[in-house]
């Protein structure tokens, strides 16, 4: 046996990942793919990678030292399981697993709960930064037990993406955190995507700027407190002219948006857990929609305002920075919103999630590292009970620079009939948490009214019914008030 790593599954990111494997000092690289085809191409295309191919599972086991510890790269779901199994079949206790597709936490969790039965480690890594990073440097989010971070630390170490001298890796947790915490990764990518779509709207229809135009202004926020990978692909996407009929491209692309599935898992978790990840889901649905040919085709004659909108050539510019201020603040409520996610799921999984640490690997390789993680990561170490990182100084600021702005795009959107459900969801979300009372109490009141529910005073402790079907004197009840 002569190496240190295996990968299993060779389609385009599994490749990447063997490539960047090989290509760090210390390891040697084993690879085995399902069909011996994929194995030989990439042999044959990476001759200067010196990977140990195996043709069968056994062989695999053979060639590696151990404890053995290989990374698996298939599509998520069954196909996930019988690798596993087959795995399992020739490791030994001490071994390593490594499932590095975007699985469902849950899902993570039962495979580590039985694999651990056979004494062999089960870990499930979040992945991210799509083939430039799995062949570069991805941003890694890994799980499962201490012991196996022992072995597989300097591994991914060797191959993730450095931000500030660190690489963008550190153990996240047991069992499925790492999955977890990727899975909260995408949902905030899904935020930080509608909201940019948002911004490019209404700039385009607002001030009838052409795509290259405003792919210009991308580039110039992406030198800005903005800067992050997202906005700088925006500005490459809208500049792209399509070789066919000289149109942009983005002109030509069918406007329903597809989806994997991590956004509405990272929603439906959200709402076990109770945290209103409101941008999140409203990008999630913003897809949803968008790919719906029928109902938006019948739907397409309702009436919009009476009134056409334009932004006038004087304000063009003004305009143009309110929208830089309404996506900043809305990306400030959607990563918020992850991290309140993370904490909740770190509490109900009992798994003990760095914050701060969780913003450091985001810094680099993945899809949604931009500049400001930083500032998130300061946060945490600043105060590691931060409640609500939106209330955080830095970022308590940033909104308060931006709120104005924020209101201002908004309100001119829904007088436009032009759908920002996420910069206004966001906003909607800062004014929730920041009144001093909501209508809740209402509710409240409405829900004693018909079930009987009770509710609590602001007065004085205890739980409370009115009597509304007799007297509607008040009575002090044994309830939770809930
Ligand atoms: C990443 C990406 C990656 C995947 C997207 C696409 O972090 O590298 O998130 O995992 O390509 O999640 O997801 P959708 O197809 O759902 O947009």
């Amino acid at each position: 046996a002569t190496a240190n790593i295996g990968v299993v599954g060779l389609a385009v990111m599994g490749s990447n990942l063997a490539r960047n494997l090989a290509s760090r000092e210390g390891n040697t690289v084993s690879i085995f793919n399902r069909s011996y085809e994929k194995t030989q191409t990439l042999l044959d295309e990476h001759p200067e990678a010196e990977f140990v191919p195996a043709s069968t599972y056994a062989e695999f086991a053979a060639s590696l030292t151990t404890p053995r510890t290989a990374i698996i790269m298939v599509q998520a779901g069954k196909g996930t399981d019988a690798v596993i199994d087959a795995l399992t079949e020739v490791f030994e206790p001490g071994d390593i697993i490594v499932d590095g597709g975007n699985a469902l936490f849950t899902d993570t969790i039962r495979r580590e709960k039985a694999v651990r039965e056979t004494g062999i480690n089960f870990v499930g890594a979040g992945i991210s930064g799509g083939e430039e990073g799995a062949l570069n440097g991805p941003s890694i989010m890994p799980g499962g037990s201490d012991e196996s971070w022992v072995t597989l630390g300097p591994i991914l170490k060797s191959i993730a993406a450095v931000a500030e001298g660190e690489p963008c890796v550190t153990h996240v947790g047991h069992d499925g955190a790492g999955h977890f915490v990727k899975m909260v990764h995408n949902g905030i990518e899904y935020a930080d995507m509608q909201l940019i779509g948002e911004a490019y709207d209404l700039i385009r229809r607002g001030t009838g700027k052409s795509p290259a135009e405003i792919a210009d202004i991308f580039s110039e926020w992406n030198r800005g407190e903005l800067e992050s990978y997202l906005i700088e692909i925006t500005a490459e996407v809208l500049r792209q002219v399509d070789a066919e009929t000289g149109e942009p491209l983005v002109d030509v692309i069918l406007d329903q948006a597809g989806a994997k599935g991590t956004g509405a898992w990272t929603v439906q978790t959200a709402l076990d857990l109770g945290i209103p990840v409101s941008g999140i889901a409203e990008a999630v649905f913003a897809r949803s929609l968008s790919s719906k040919p029928a109902q938006r085709a019948a739907a397409s004659d309702l009436p919009g305002p009476s009134e056409a909108w334009t932004v006038a050539d004087a304000d063009k510019d003004a305009f143009v920075e309110d929208v830089r201020r309404a996506l900043y603040a809305s990306k400030i409520v959607a990563y918020s919103q992850g991290f309140d996610e993370i904490v909740a799921g770190a509490e109900q999984y009992g798994w003990d999630i760095k914050k701060g640490d969780i913003a450091a690997i985001w810094r680099g390789g993945c899809i949604i590292r931009a500049r400001f993680l930083n500032r998130i990561t300061e946060a945490y170490a600043a105060d590691p009970g931060l409640v609500a990182l939106l209330t955080a100084p830095y970022f308590a600021e940033a909104l308060t620079g931006t709120q104005e702005a924020w209101r201002r795009v908004v309100v001119v959107a829904a007088q436009a009939g032009i759908p920002s459900p996420a910069f206004s969801s966001s906003l909607a979300y800062y004014d929730g948490l920041r009144a001093d009372r909501l209508p809740a109490a209402l509710i409240q009141g409405q829900r004693d009214f018909f079930g009987a529910h009770t509710y609590k005073r602001v007065d004085k402790d205890g739980t409370f019914h009115t009597l509304w079907s007799g007297d509607r004197t008040e009575i002090e009840s044994a309830g939770s008030g809930h």
